[in-house]
């Protein structure tokens, strides 16, 4: 069962550029990191302007219960990532978590496949290192619009995964496509029992599509804009095929493929 969403202090180990527009922060906080299970996420709260109140959701790639560490790669696209851009080393704030539901071992799964496409590879490592653990053998798709952009191919590589297939929209590293491009190579030629996917919605439909032709489960880690990041504030809906509606925070961000409204 999910640990309670808390608030929890955290202390910056790190905080670096990896690649084009993308940060990697470690952050001390002990409690938070024995309390986290892949795919779920944290709301920080970013000092350095009194004015924003709105935590970000944020997802983490590395959660390391022995060493008290979050470890997140994330974008800068505005003000919050900016500031949290700027957070040194041995600077503090808080975070809440764990929110939100954790990608699912799907029972019986000997084979998976992942699929990233920009910074929504931060969960999909993090779901990579869920299914070394279990011993659940996976190939990875890693797409990016261009070389610079790129992160997460050697990290998955390093975690075990037996193929790993990168795509960039210009072709300066990998093959020249989208990740649906090599994805779709991949279920010709392999088995999977289920498919896990986190990046822009376009793609994930796209992943979506793919998964459903070939008859595979897929799980998909949705973003909606959050205001409280635990299912009061109504602002993060998810359309469901179904015609309701779920909260993006509370019952996902992972969500069956085939639940979600494309
Ligand atoms: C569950 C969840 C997990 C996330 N995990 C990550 C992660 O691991 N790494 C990462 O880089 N980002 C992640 N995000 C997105 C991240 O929360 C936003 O990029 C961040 O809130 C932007 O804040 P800002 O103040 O810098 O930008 P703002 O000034 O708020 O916005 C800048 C631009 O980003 C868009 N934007 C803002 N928030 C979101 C959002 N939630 N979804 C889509 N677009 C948004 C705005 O529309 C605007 O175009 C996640 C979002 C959610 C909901
Ligand atoms: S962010 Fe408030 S209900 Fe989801």
């Amino acid at each position: 069962m999910s640990a309670t969403t808390s608030v929890h202090d955290f202390t910056v180990v790190s905080n670096e550029p990896v690649a084009e527009g993308l940060m990697r922060i470690v952050l001390s906080s002990p409690e938070l990191a024995a309390s986290l299970e892949a795919g779920q996420f944290v709301n920080i709260h970013v000092p350095g302007d009194a004015s924003q109140i709105l935590r970000i959701p944020l997802s983490f790639s590395h959660a390391d219960a022995q060493a008290g560490t979050v470890e997140i790669v994330y974008a800068v696209v505005g003000d919050g990532t900016r500031r949290l851009s700027a957070m040194a080393v041995g600077e503090s704030s808080t975070a809440v978590g764990p929110c939100g539901n954790p990608w699912p071992l799907v029972e019986g799964a000997r084979r998976a496949c992942v699929v990233a496409g920009g910074v929504g590879v931060t969960p999909v490592v993090a779901c990579a290192r869920m299914l070394e653990h279990a011993g659940v053998a996976f190939d990875a798709v890693v797409g990016a619009q261009t070389a610079g952009k790129l992160w997460g191919a050697e990290v998955l590589q390093g975690l075990g995964a037996k193929t790993v297939a990168v795509t960039t929209d210009d072709g300066t590293a990998g093959r020249k496509g989208f990740t649906t491009d090599a994805l779709s190579e991949l279920l010709d030629s392999n088995t999977y029992d289920v498919v896990y996917t986190c990046g822009p919605e376009v793609m994930m439909a796209g992943v979506a599509r793919l998964c459903r032709e070939a008859g595979v489960s897929c799980r998909v880690s949705m973003e909606r804009m959050m205001c409280c990041g635990f299912g009061a504030c109504g602002t993060c809906n998810v359309a469901m095929a179904d015609g309701t509606y779920k909260s993006c925070c509370k019952d996902g961000p992972v969500f069956d493929a085939e639940e979600v409204a494309w």
